[in-house]
């Protein structure tokens, strides 16, 4: 079974995949991580974020993996852990030029597609409902106001000792939007079979339950 979690940057989409992936016994798979560690990459052999052809060169010789690990599933760039590092700032504001190469999108999906045949799937990103997993069985589209996005960024920066201001984080939130629901390959959009949750003004447990509950009803019909 297949079940795809779109939507923008920020609206909890990755806590609540892991959670149903958990409650499920399914394998969880982090599209955004994959595009972010190429960016990584990008940023550790000094290639240029629009140098389509060097990034590609480079990503032919490297596995983007992912293994179980607590608290959090790790993400290893052929050997090396970069669970941390494809989170840091540097990573975050370039990733949107790097997701937007068409050669890098075709690869990626290729390989997210190879995960997904494997075994029972909570895939998470930006075009897994649209093109990933067009076939998936259960299609999410979950929104949040910017404004609780930002706060609920805001919350999880100051558990890791980063401070930023809200109104900055806003001001990024509104930008990745932006470049993710404009690019000319793969932008951001509903499926047109995707369930879209707001999730604004509910809670985790919410979220959750409302997606199982969704699950359960595919399974019995
Ligand atoms: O979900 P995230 O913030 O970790 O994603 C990082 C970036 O990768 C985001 O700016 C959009 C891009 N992305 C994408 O283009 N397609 C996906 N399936 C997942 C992420």
């Amino acid at each position: 079974m297949q079940i795809a979690i779109d939507g923008p940057a920020s609206a909890g989409k990755s806590t609540i995949a892991k959670r149903v992936a958990k409650e499920l016994g399914f394998i969880y798979c982090d599209t955004g991580a994959m595009y972010r560690t190429v960016t990584y990459m990008a940023i550790k052999d000094q290639l240029g974020f629009g140098d389509e052809a060097a990034i590609m060169q480079h990503l032919a010789n490297m596995t983007i993996r992912f293994e179980p690990g607590d608290p959090e599933q790790r993400v290893l760039m052929n050997d090396e852990d970069v669970t941390l590092a494809i989170r840091e700032p540097d990573v975050t504001n370039n990733v949107s030029q790097v997701s937007a190469l068409p050669k890098v999108r075709t690869e990626l999906v290729k390989r997210q597609r190879d995960i997904a045949a494997s075994s029972n799937i909570v895939m998470d990103g930006r075009d897994i409902g649209t093109t990933v997993l067009p076939n998936a069985e259960v299609k999410i589209y979950m929104v949040a106001s910017v404004a609780e996005r930002a706060k609920r960024r805001y919350k999880e920066n100051i558990q890791k000792g980063i401070e930023t201001p809200l109104a900055t984080l806003e001001q990024e939130i509104a930008e990745r939007d932006r470049k993710d629901s404009h690019r000319a390959v793969s932008p951001l959009r509903q499926a047109s079979d995707a369930i879209r949750i707001d999730t604004t003004s509910m809670t985790i447990d919410e979220v959750v339950e409302r997606i199982l509950s969704l699950i359960g009803q595919v399974k019995t019909k």
